[in-house]
């Protein structure tokens, strides 16, 4: 079947389609139908099902006979050591782990939040939950205490599940401490800790509090999975909003089950057996979704890699592991590329290894530009296939779905909807614009399964964010046009959110980091076009009237305090004192004229400036970070 086929028989009838595809899954009890309407704008989907989702990724592969199969291989350049876990491993170590949470009173609906790197460790302790129908919120590791503790006061965890550290090139970082500080800072209190110790660093553990990771297993009875309805929330991963405080991002089981398991063949062109690697993180939707959940469910074997794309030891490990465990679908951010393209450009380190097993590239996370995308395509002589997405949606809303159909490769263009997604571009009345035009993209209501339902615990905010400003749609919260073709170009934010180095981040929330300073009077974040990151942060500083300390000072106190309070991972390096921020005469900073200053990119004066010359003012103090950077 073709591609317009296939989208045209989800539109002519997306019941149909979606019982269909919910076959694939094994349930303790049918749904009756897929859509359920009854709270509309609020959807939800195969809700009178009973299923589980540790057993659709594990036990029935067992089952069926697929036991000695590989489910996953752990490479980690950063330890120097592999290892394979069969099925069969798998199921007993997390039937083992879910049998020790349940002993501790860990049971359905509880929520469990993970805080670990990239060790097997970490998908295992999501499907022991999944198991017991506990509801997991992984932590990215690159994040702060302060960031933990404000999703373990959201998420009101049972039990939190670490390791004892993690490990970045050329330092180790110490999750254990960072876990105390949260756990301190933060007004709820876990029943309980279990600690995961590695050997590069052994923690210390709180008498009563916390539990070895293996000693806390012995004896116990493994759990079976437990039932769950096909509405119930599978996991919580909390995303950058506008604002510091994170959106919780709900997952429903059954529609997540249905639609990632649809995804592997039509858009991955993966079955049983085949290998597929997502080098991402587990602490991000791409992680959850392509590095443990949907390659486990479809039956694969999937790689767990801790390491980077440079530098573990160099710019061929992404080749190295594509050759050496025989990878057929590969998925990473296109800033991992451009990574590996300024340190061979050439490509020489390519030629090293075999990679006929390999047939297709895909990039998500941020823009795919084109001359990543060429240089790819040049290099691994695959197709490169961007493709569009979101933690709220969970799987892709646009893409060319080389399982179904190879559509011709538009460079710039993630391709077209995926069945489930009415994808249209409006105006600010909500108008459908013409093809070719900017606008708002939004998808038309109900959003297909496995995307959120809705905001732990925050439907009013779920509402505002997603469904109020066009009603009838959801918000994507991105910016771009459809051609005549019917293929998508997705362009910016139009929110505050930035994309650094694949990760979204949001400059409201380092803006509400950096107002705490003593000295700073008021602030704004910009993102700035980045050669390497895509988009890095900078920071404009006004300072209070009394303040004498040096700027250089309250430069290098802002810069720590975003890495104290929000973490590494916001590589928030860039700030510089002004007198004043340009606003319009009601008040609004004008960010937007700031980012095309920075950028060197021409701009129309805003109307509603108060006063122009705070825009020359703006220019020299960025000229002294450097920028608009040299072109390149
Ligand atoms: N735990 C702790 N710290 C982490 C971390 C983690 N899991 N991940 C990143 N960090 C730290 C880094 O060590 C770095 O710290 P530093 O300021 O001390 O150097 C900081 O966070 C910024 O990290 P990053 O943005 O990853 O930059 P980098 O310079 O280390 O590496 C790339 C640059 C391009 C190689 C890297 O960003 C990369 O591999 N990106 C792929 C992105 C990706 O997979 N995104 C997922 C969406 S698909
Ligand atoms: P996240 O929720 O972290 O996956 O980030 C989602 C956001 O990343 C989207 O709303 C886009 O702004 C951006 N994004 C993801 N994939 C792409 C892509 N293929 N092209 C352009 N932007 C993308």
């Amino acid at each position: 079947m073709a591609y317009n086929d296939v989208y045209g028989s989800w539109k002519a009838d997306p019941e149909r389609f979606w019982m269909q595809a919910a076959e694939a899954i094994d349930w303790v009890a049918k749904p009756s139908r897929a859509l359920f309407a009854d709270n509309a704008p609020l959807y939800e989907w195969f809700v009178d099902g009973q299923v589980n989702t540790c057993w659709n990724a594990v036990d029935r592969h067992v089952e069926a006979g697929h036991g000695d199969r590989v489910a996953i291989i752990h490479d980690s350049p950063v330890t120097h050591t592999r290892h394979e876990i069969t099925y069969a491993e798998l199921q007993a170590r997390v039937a083992s782990l879910a049998g020790a949470l349940r002993a501790k009173g860990i049971g359905k609906g509880d929520r469990v939040i993970i805080y670990m790197p990239m060790v097997p460790e970490a998908l295992e302790a999501m499907l022991a939950c999944a198991r017991l129908g506990a509801i997991h919120s992984v932590v990215f590791g690159g994040f702060a205490a302060h960031e933990l503790a404000v999703r373990i006061d959201d998420a009101q965890p049972r039990a939190i599940i670490a390791a004892s550290c993690g490990i970045e090139p050329g330092r180790v970082v110490h999750y254990k401490p960072l876990l105390d500080a949260a756990i301190e800072q933060a007004a709820h209190k876990p029943d309980f800790c279990v600690i995961f110790q590695r050997e590069q660093e052994v923690a210390q553990l709180i008498e009563g509090r916390d539990h070895d990771w293996h000693a806390f297993q012995y004896g116990v009875a493994p759990a079976d999975c437990v039932a769950v309805e096909g509405n119930h929330p599978a996991y919580i991963l909390y995303t950058s909003g506008t604002t510091g405080q994170p959106k919780g991002v709900v997952r429903p089981t059954a529609g997540h089950l249905v639609a990632l398991h649809w995804t592997m063949r039509a858009i991955y062109d993966v079955g049983p057996g085949d290998v597929f690697w997502a080098a991402s993180d587990v602490g991000w939707v791409v992680g959850h979704s392509y590095i443990c959940y949907a390659p486990l469910i479809a039956g694969c074997t999937t790689i767990v890699f801790e390491g980077k794309p440079v530098g573990t030891p160099d710019a061929g490990t992404f080749w190295r592991v594509i050759a050496e465990h025989k990878v057929r679908s590969f998925f990473t951010a296109p800033t991992a590329f451009r990574a590996i393209k300024r340190e061979d450009p050439e490509g020489k380190l390519v030629r090293d290894y075999d990679l006929s097993s390999l047939r297709a590239l895909y990039l998500a996370g941020e823009r795919a530009d084109p001359d990543t995308v060429k240089w790819a395509e040049a290099q691994l002589g695959v197709p490169v296939i961007d493709h569009w997405w979101q933690t709220e949606t969970g799987w892709a809303i646009a893409a060319n779905p080389l399982g179904i159909e190879k559509l011709p490769v538009k460079i710039g263009s993630p391709s077209v909807p995926m069945p489930g997604y009415d994808v249209q571009v409006l105006d600010e009345g909500g108008h459908p614009v013409a093809p070719g035009t900017l606008g708002a993209i939004a998808v038309k209501l109900p959003l297909p399964p496995g995307t959120l339902p809705g905001l732990w615990n925050a439907e009013a905010r779920f509402r505002k964010s997603y469904l109020e400003h066009f009603p009838g749609y959801y918000e994507t919260g991105d910016a771009g046009y459809i051609d005549e073709d019917g293929y998508l170009y997705i362009m910016a934010r139009t929110d505050d959110v930035i994309n650094v180095a694949g990760h979204r981040l949001s400059t409201g929330g380092m803006e509400e980091v950096l107002a705490n300073h003593p000295d700073v009077a008021e602030c704004a974040v910009i993102g700035v076009a980045d050669a390497l990151k895509g988009q890095l942060p900078l920071g404009l500083l006004c300072l209070n009237k009394g303040s004498n300390r040096p700027h250089e000072e309250v430069v290098k106190d802002c810069v720590r305090l975003v890495r104290e309070q929000i973490g590494p991972v916001a590589a928030f390096k860039l700030a510089v004192v002004v007198d004043r921020l340009p606003k319009t005469r009601s008040g609004k900073i004008l960010r937007g004229t700031m980012v095309k200053i920075a950028d060197g990119e021409a701009f129309k004066m805003p109307a509603t400036i108060d006063d122009p010359a705070i825009l020359d003012e703006i220019a020299a103090a960025l000229k002294t970070l450097g920028y608009p950077a040299a072109a390149g």
